[in-house]
């Protein structure tokens, strides 16, 4: 068996319960129950402002982020941003990230006032 086989084998392992919760199976539409647990698990602590008081490191997501390009979104997620947030190619895999996309994209955008204002400049962002 080759390195590259073995991986695959790995992850796909790891896809199975993410399979298994959907029952129409792998060709099946996204998990949003899935997803939600995943961006809650690995996203919200940079996405999502716990409490009205305390901050935020990463911008509010929604459905309008990049465009509401599901593919940029994955793309994102999977290389990360540099030296802002880390990737998640080696975490989920492509199933998994799949999700995640479609649960933001559940997700309506916040309202004017609490839109992100920043990314390395600290300029306001009025496009998202
Ligand atoms: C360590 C903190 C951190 C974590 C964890 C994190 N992000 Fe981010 N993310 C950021 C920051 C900061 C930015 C803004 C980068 C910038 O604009 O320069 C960002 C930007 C994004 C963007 C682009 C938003 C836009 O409109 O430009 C998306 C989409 C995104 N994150 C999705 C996710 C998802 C989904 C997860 C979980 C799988 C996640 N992020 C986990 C910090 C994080």
């Amino acid at each position: 068996m080759t390195r590259t086989t073995g991986v695959f084998l790995f992850a796909s392992l790891l896809a199975l319960p993410a399979f298994a919760q959907n029952a129409g199976g792998p060709a099946a539409k996204p998990d949003l129950a899935a997803g939600r647990q995943l961006y809650e698990q690995s996203c919200g602590v940079c996405h999502t402002k716990p409490l009205i008081t305390s901050g935020r490191f990463g911008p509010a997501l929604s459905k309008e982020n990049l465009g509401g390009q599901a593919d940029v979104m994955a793309e994102v997620i999977s290389n990360g941003i540099p030296q802002r947030m880390p990737g998640f190619k080696h975490q989920y895999n492509a199933t998994q990230i799949r999700a995640i996309v479609a649960y933001v994209q559940t997700l309506d955008p916040p309202p004017p006032d609490a839109k992100p204002t920043a990314r390395t400049t600290g300029e306001r962002r009025d496009d998202n």
